[in-house]
């Protein structure tokens, strides 16, 4: 795989792929960091005196022009980040548009592309439509590791066509994941959270061979309580999967990876109620919800994180938008920032809302790495190369 940092590109015309798909609440950006990432391989194109063509997607517009997911919006952050004056921007993908648009562009400038997602033949990677861009551009850089998990045409399409290479953020990434994958010192721990087991099968299953202990807390832990014949009222559970859980205990034993289910829980009537109730696992009353671990749950899984010299987490252990269930992600991530420096433990956190509770607790700093991907670290961790990195790696063109 051709990388950005010791390749150079200079005086090109270069299409770079960036995932600008922030977290945005009522048009306020609440985090900045998939921004920030770009900027490293940015200033170098920059400095080069390239110009640069932005391509992001930003949610899922299905192929249409939705205004709501404009990037306009994006375009004084980005200047602002990027430390630019100007940001070009071009709502049309047209040879004619880009072409004018590269005429008036001086040397190092950017011009930002709307919307990949509004053209129907993004996700449907079409070829055609992949070589047509292509035409306009000399380089193709992916710096957007978060994205490269779709077999989309701006990710796998466009480097069939283009000079294709890494960019920084997209290197940082793999190499910083792989580390606790490939480098991993034993005993090391995986905390892994969130609402559905069905979306972490795959995680498990990989996990379990590599470290020596897995935490699972969030709603995908009701369902393993349930196969474990624990009455757990009316939480949210996949009752499909209770085969599927036992499945993942009997592999963990196999392979001697201790499960670290939760042994007590703090429940509630709804997701609103401010009362909680705080119970053992086999004292859950019918008409009850779990929405979080139970303080001996924190405490086993503390335990274990201080006696890790690898700790990696994914995904909260409650539902830690709703205060008070909130109390066992913030202890977690207390405990890493507490004492991962002082206990030379390695860590690395991925997924929205895992990086959403880190930034709650103010505890980046306990943090050796965190990834700003979701679904691209999942499947990474699963085992599986993204799309969008084999395309570069596949790249024949020099
Ligand atoms: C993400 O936010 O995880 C990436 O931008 C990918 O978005 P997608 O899940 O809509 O493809």
């Amino acid at each position: 795989m051709k990388k950005l940092e010791n390749f150079s590109i200079q005086n090109k015309r270069v299409l770079f792929r960036a995932d600008l798909n922030v977290p945005l609440i009522e048009g306020v950006i609440t985090d900045t960091s998939r921004i920030t990432a770009i900027k490293t391989s940015l200033k170098k194109l920059i400095l080069n005196k390239n110009k640069i063509f932005i391509i992001s997607h930003f949610g899922r517009p299905n192929g249409k022009i939705v205004d709501k997911y404009s990037l306009t919006f994006i375009l004084p952050t980005l200047k602002e980040i990027l430390n630019v004056n100007n940001v070009y921007f071009l709502k049309n993908l047209d040879r004619e548009a880009i072409r004018k648009t590269t005429e008036q562009m001086k040397d190092g400038e950017i011009c930002l592309l709307e919307n990949i997602r509004f053209q129907k033949e993004e996700e449907n990677i079409d070829l055609e439509f992949a070589k047509k861009i292509s035409n306009c551009f000399d380089v193709y850089v992916n710096d957007a590791f978060s994205v490269s998990h779709r077999n989309h045409s701006s990710i796998t399409g466009i480097p069939k066509f283009l000079p294709a290479v890494a960019g920084n953020h997209l290197v940082d990434e793999i190499d910083n994941i792989n580390f606790f994958l490939i480098k991993s010192k034993k005993p090391n721990m995986a905390i892994v959270g969130g609402s559905k087991i069905s979306t972490k099968i795959q995680l498990l299953n990989n996990l379990i061979k590599q470290f020596s202990s897995i935490a699972i807390g969030g709603a995908m832990a009701n369902t393993f309580l349930l196969a474990n014949k624990k009455n757990i009222g009316n939480s949210l559970v996949e009752n499909q999967l209770t085969n599927e859980a036992l499945n993942i205990q009997l592999k963990a034993k196999n392979f001697n990876c201790k499960l670290i289910l939760p042994v007590d829980v703090m429940c509630g009537k709804n997701i609103k109620d401010t009362n909680p109730i705080k119970c053992n696992v086999d004292d859950i009353s019918s008409d009850d919800i779990v929405l979080d671990i139970g303080e001996k749950t924190i405490k086993l899984i503390n335990q274990q994180i201080v006696n890790s010299k690898m700790v990696l987490w994914n995904g909260p252990l409650g539902a830690f938008e709703f205060k008070p269930y909130d109390t066992g992600t913030n202890a977690i991530a207390e405990t890493i920032k507490l004492n991962a420096k002082k206990l030379n433990i390695n860590t690395l956190a991925g997924g929205g809302d895992t990086v959403s509770a880190i930034k709650n607790t103010k505890s980046e700093d306990g943090f050796d790495y965190i990834s700003n991907a979701g679904g691209a670290f999942l499947e990474w961790l699963e085992g599986n190369e993204s799309p969008g990195v084999i395309a570069l790696k596949e790249n024949r063109f020099s």
